[in-house]
């Protein structure tokens, strides 16, 4: 089970996205990023956030920590944006929390060189997950502490917006992903993550999503036929035919100074001045 909280505060809007999700403290003291139930595409976002954050954590990438975070209407009363009241009073109970990490940057291609085994990796496990949320105008990583934090899975596993049409052997288009020009090591990548896509792990993994968020799910007879349901897929993607595993890329585009940074000018000034 994920740990449960309890909001405290509605702090502030964050307003990148369209869904909404909001910086809200909880009685833990801590500080999250909140994934609502009551936004946009509802309580599937969150059922993705939970398996894919569960399951890149477990294959060594660093991604925040979750929580369940019980939430109270009235937390959002002095709220003048009539959006969000309506977004509160929509997800009043279970909604997510992400450990809201501070100081974190946007990840930028310039600023941090990714290492060829790291962004072979990740190209491969969006690629697993069918997440089309890692473009270069859309990176969803943050630089914080040294490392890259993911996040935002929330559009990944978009098969369960209708069962029916699945397919696990579906292409992956990586042509717009972040890291795909680093990506040069594709078959290292797949030999070391693919063996520990095991259904040992999917079920660990699926026994942290709410039942709540799983129930009543069209086609599907309960929960656990919902969490069998991700399992049978993504074992399914991972142990057969991997048609799916994007291309490696020929070779790391060359490093390239950042254009106009403040370092730049200095040393500019500087050398004039001389
Ligand atoms: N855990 C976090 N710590 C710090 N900032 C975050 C965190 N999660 C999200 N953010 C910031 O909020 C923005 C929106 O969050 P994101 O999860 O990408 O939701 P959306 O679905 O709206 O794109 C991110 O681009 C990032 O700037
Ligand atoms: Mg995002």
């Amino acid at each position: 089970m994920l740990e449960q909280i309890t909001a405290t505060r509605y702090v502030t809007p964050l307003r990148e996205g369209g869904s909404l999700p909001g910086v809200v403290e909880a009685d833990d003291l801590g500080t999250y990023v909140v994934k609502f139930r009551g936004a946009g595409q509802g309580r599937r976002v969150l059922v993705a956030e939970i398996i894919c954050a569960e399951l890149a954590r477990s294959l060594g990438f660093a991604t925040p920590e979750l929580k369940i975070i019980d939430i109270d209407p009235q937390l959002g009363a002095r709220e003048p944006d009539e959006e969000i009241q309506d977004l509160l009073t929509a997800s009043a109970g279970h909604n997510l929390a992400i450990d809201f990490l501070p100081g974190a940057l946007g990840f930028d291609p310039l600023g941090w060189r990714p290492d060829p085994g790291f962004a072979s990796r990740l190209l491969w496990f969006d690629a697993l997950i069918h997440n089309v949320d890692r473009s270069w105008r859309n990176p969803n990583l943050l630089v914080w502490h040294g490392d890259v934090w993911l996040i935002d899975h929330g559009a990944a596993l978009w098969f369960h917006h209708n069962w029916r049409s699945a397919n696990p052997r579906r292409d992956f288009d990586g042509s717009d992903h972040v890291l795909a020009p680093y990506a040069t090591e594709m078959d290292a990548a797949d030999a070391d993550l693919a063996p520990r896509i095991t259904r040992d792990l999917l079920d660990k993994v699926t026994a942290l999503i709410p039942d709540e968020w799983l129930e009543d799910e069209p086609g599907f007879d309960g929960a656990q036929a919902v969490r069998d349901g991700y399992v049978e897929h993504l074992l399914a993607r991972v142990h057969g035919p991997r048609d799916w595993v994007p291309s490696p890329a020929a070779a790391p585009p060359p490093e390239r100074e950042r254009q106009g940074s403040i370092g730049r000018f200095w040393r500019a000034a500087r050398e004039e001045g001389r």
